[in-house]
C-alpha cells in the first residue's frame, strides 16, 4: 500500500510518499521562509496564499521523485490539526480532491503526534509508550504517550512557545528569521553564563513552561548594555520592517560586539535548562524511560547534546528526530499508516481544527 501525506499546517508546504511498511519513497518540503522573514514571523494570510501556490507543484514533485503515479497512490494523509486555519484549509482540500477523484480514503493526521512520529520514522522501531517532547515554533508541550495515537497532555506553555520565543527574541538582537537557528549560531560564540536568565516554573510541580518572562530578561539586559533592541516584540510595522533589512540595527551595532552573542548563549542556555528540567521530571512523574522529542526547536544542537547527556546519565532511551525531521516535513504523516491500521479513516466533510486539542487520541 502506498500512501501520499501531506503537511500545511504552517509556513511549510510539504508532500511525501511512504508504504505501509514506513519505507520513504519521497519528500518535498517548500519553505516559506524568505516570504515571512521581513515580517520577522509567519504572516497567516501570506502563508495560506504561498500554500496555495506551492501544494501542486509539491505533489508533482514528490510523485515524480517517488517514480509513481498518482494512480498508483492507495490512500492520502493530511494534517487538519492544529495550526493555522487558512493553512490547514489548502492541505485538506487538496487532500480531499484526490480521494475524491480516485475513490481512495483520507486520513486525519495529527500534527503533533506526527512530531513524536518523527522519532519513530528515524529509528526505524517502535518508541512507545515514552514521554513526548514537542517544541516548536507554535507549542511546548509534554505528554505521556502510550502509543502513536494515544497522547495524554502533561504540560505546556502558559505564554509563548519555545521557538516562538527564539524568534522572538532573535527580532530583538537584530538576528535573521527563523530566529531558532540564527541564535543557535549566534550563541556558539557566547558565553551562556554571561547573563543569569531566570529559569521560570522550572522548580515547580506543575510540567509547564513560560518563556515570556525570559523574553523580557533579555530585552532588559539590551537596555541596561545601552541598546534599544531592534523590536520591542514581534512586530510588522512599516518602520521595524525598514530596519530589519541591515544585519544589526543602530543602536546594537554601537554596543560591543560580544554583546549579541553572550545574549543568544544565554537565553539558549535558560530555554535548554527549562526544557531538558521539565522532560526529566515527566520521565520520572510517569515513570518512563523513553524520551522521543520533535518539533523545530529539537534540530537545535545544544538542547541535543544536553539531553543526550542527562539520558546517559539516567538509563533513558532518548529519540530525537533528525534536523530535517524536527522541523516540519510530511514524512512524519507517515501516522497515517497506524491510524488506517486501527480503521480510521475519514469522510470528506473533514475539517479543519486549527487550536489545540490537548488529550489527542
Ligand atoms: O516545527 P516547526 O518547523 O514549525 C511549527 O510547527 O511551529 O518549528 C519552527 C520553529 C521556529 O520557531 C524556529 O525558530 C525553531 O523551530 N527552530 C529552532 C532551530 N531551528 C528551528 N529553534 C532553536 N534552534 C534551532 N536550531
Ligand atoms: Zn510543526
Amino acid at each position: 500500500m502506498i500512501l501520499l501525506a501531506l503537511e500545511t499546517t504552517c509556513d511549510e508546504t510539504a508532500a511525501a510518499v511512504v508504504t505501509d511498511r514506513l519505507d520513504v519513497l519521497a519528500s518535498v518540503v517548500a519553505s516559506q521562509e524568505e516570504l515571512h522573514r521581513r515580517y520577522g514571523g509567519v504572516v497567516p494570510e501570506i502563508a495560506s496564499r504561498a500554500h496555495l501556490e506551492n501544494i501542486l507543484p509539491v505533489i508533482d514533485e514528490a510523485l515524480r521523485k517517488a517514480e509513481i503515479s498518482l494512480d498508483e497512490i492507495d490512500a492520502v494523509a493530511v494534517a487538519n490539526t492544529p495550526g493555522l486555519a487558512g493553512s490547514l484549509l489548502v492541505g485538506l482540500m487538496a487532500a480531499k480532491a484526490i480521494c475524491l477523484s480516485r475513490g481512495i480514503p483520507l486520513v486525519a493526521v495529527n500534527h503533533l503526534q506526527a512530531h513524536i512520529y518523527a522519532c519513530r520514522m528515524a529509528a526505524g522501531r517502535d518508541v512507545f509508550p515514552c514521554v513526548g517532547l514537542i517544541v516548536s515554533g507554535g507549542h511546548s508541550n509534554l505528554y505521556r504517550c502510550r502509543g502513536p495515537l494515544d497522547f495524554h497532555f502533561l504540560g505546556g506553555t502558559i505564554d509563548d512557545a519555545a521557538g516562538e520565543a527564539f524568534d522572538k527574541v532573535a527580532a530583538m538582537l537584530g538576528l535573521p528569521y527563523p530566529g531558532g537557528a540564527s541564535i543557535e549560531r549566534a550563541a556558539a560564540e557566547g558565553n551562556p553564563r554571561a547573563y543569569a536568565f531566570p529559569r521560570a516554573l522550572l522548580r515547580d510541580e506543575r510540567l509547564d513552561f513560560s518563556f515570556s518572562g525570559l523574553k523580557t530578561a533579555v530585552r532588559y539586559a539590551i537596555e541596561g548594555a545601552g541598546g534599544k533592541g531592534r523590536v520591542s516584540d514581534c512586530t510588522n510595522r512599516k518602520s521595524e520592517i525598514k530596519k530589519q533589512k541591515s544585519p544589526l540595527p543602530s543602536p546594537l551595532s554601537s554596543l560591543p560586539s560580544q554583546l549579541v552573542p553572550d545574549l543568544a548563549a544565554s537565553f539558549q542556555e535558560a530555554v535548554v535548562d527549562c526544557l531538558v528540567g521539565k522532560a526529566l521530571a515527566a520521565l520520572e512523574r510517569t515513570d518512563s524511560r523513553i524520551l522521543c522529542v520533535g518539533g523545530g526547536v529539537a534540530a537545535n544542537r545544544r538542547l541535543r547534546d544536553r539531553l543526550d547527556e542527562e539520558a546517559r546519565r539516567r538509563n533513558v532511551e532518548l529519540h530525537v528526530a533528525p534536523p530535517d525531521l524536527c522541523t516540519d516535513n510530511a514524512v512524519m504523516g507517515a501516522i497515517a499508516v497506524e491510524r488506517l491500521r486501527a480503521g480510521l479513516v475519514e469522510e470528506l466533510d473533514l475539517d479543519v481544527l486549527p487550536g489545540l486539542v490537548r488529550n489527542a487520541g
